[in-house]
């Protein structure tokens, strides 16, 4: 038999948290281009929150994947047969290929990227989806001004550590959210935000009020749960709040119960969700301004990486459990 190809599909939906159970790993045949489509070798594979999201069989803003199909996600690969003109082998593209080693994908899903300056991987991280989450996130809907203070939760993560980074480029004071005294030390020595707070220390609104003095303008929110409802009571009157993520409440079987929305009405807050997909038109412009700063090394990012497709079930739910430090991919090769 030749090369297989191996795939993790969603085998059962989770209730709560996410086991490896709910996933099937089975080797499948590599297919074979049609006319306008690209075979993709995939390298890495992006983890995302989202992927949580997914699984469950409620209407959201994409639809679900269904029992039986494989994974969904982006991958950075090279191309190894092409039916598209525009493609050829070994170039390096961005795909939705899903959680498999090849995927046969349309011309017009896949991105060539130029893996010459920075790593491939940097376009599932700083300089792609989350990276570009980041950059419309704070910039186009929390509206931040120098000298404002903004806050963003998961902070050493692929979202968070690139909008405290811009908030310092934009004048702010960046004040970190995280998980444990290792995540908030990197943050401040090696990311620049001015504080970081650890969410687990069991005085997280005391720590933030300390952190924050002159109380909270933009809030992007990554977590929710108990880490927003704590920032309710901090925040500035005509202040923003990004809601980007909710990762508290994604394996939890109940909603959260908010106590301090009466904030928003005393405050005047404009809280807004957001969802980057709103921006696709866009993205080359907050590529562009994320790559110049990476380039001028204003802009560090780091990888947590498992081996593997195999591993790719249990990278997601350590993700979901804030084991990762910095943006979860899977090495394929
Ligand atoms: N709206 C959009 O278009 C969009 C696009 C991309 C991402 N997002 C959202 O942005 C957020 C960050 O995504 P990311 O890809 O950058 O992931 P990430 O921050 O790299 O990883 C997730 C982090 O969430 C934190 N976390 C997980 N469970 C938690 C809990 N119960 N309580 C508190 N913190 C918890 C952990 O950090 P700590 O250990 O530091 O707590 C974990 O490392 C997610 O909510 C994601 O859904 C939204």
């Amino acid at each position: 038999m030749g090369v297989m190809n191996r795939q993790v599909l969603l085998a059962s939906r989770p209730q709560g948290a996410v086991t490896e159970g709910n996933f099937r790993i089975v080797d499948a045949p590599i297919g074979a281009p049609g006319d306008g489509e690209v075979l993709v070798r995939n390298e890495w594979l992006s983890l995302d929150p989202y992927m949580r999201g997914r699984m469950n069989d409620v209407k959201s803003y994409v639809p679900p994947v269904q029992i039986g199909e494989v994974m969904v996600g982006q991958t950075v690969g090279e191309v190894v047969e092409s039916r598209d003109a525009r493609f050829a082998p070994g170039d390096k593209v961005l795909a939705p290929s899903g959680w498999q080693l090849y995927a046969v994908i349309k011309g017009n899903e896949l991105t060539k990227i130029d893996a010459r300056q920075v790593p491939a991987s940097c376009y599932l991280g700083v300089l792609g989806m989350p990276g570009v989450t980041a950059w419309f996130g704070l910039l186009e809907i929390g509206m931040p001004k120098p000298g404002d203070t903004v806050v963003v939760s998961a902070a050493s993560g692929a979202v968070g550590s690139v909008v405290g980074q811009l908030a310092k480029l934009h004048g702010c004071r960046a004040v970190g959210i995280a998980g444990g005294p290792a995540k908030c030390d990197y943050v401040v020595r090696e990311l620049g935000f001015d504080a970081c707070v650890d969410h687990r220390s069991g005085s997280l609104q005391e720590d933030l009020r300390a952190a924050c003095p002159k109380g909270v303008d933009v809030d992007f929110e990554n977590v929710g749960g108990a880490v927003l409802d704590t920032l309710l009571a901090l925040m500035n009157r005509h202040s923003r709040i990004v809601i980007c993520g909710l990762v508290a409440e994604y394996n939890a079987t109940e909603p959260y119960a908010y106590r301090r929305l009466r904030s928003v009405l005393v405050n005047r807050i404009r809280m807004q969700g957001m969802i980057v997909f709103d921006f696709k038109d866009r993205y080359g412009e907050a590529v562009r301004d994320l790559a110049g700063h990476l380039a001028a090394g204003k802009l560090k990012y780091r990888e947590s990486i498992v081996e593997g497709i195999d591993n790719a079930p249990k990278g997601l739910i350590g993700l979901l459990r804030g084991e990762n430090f910095g943006k979860q991919l899977v090495r394929l090769v």
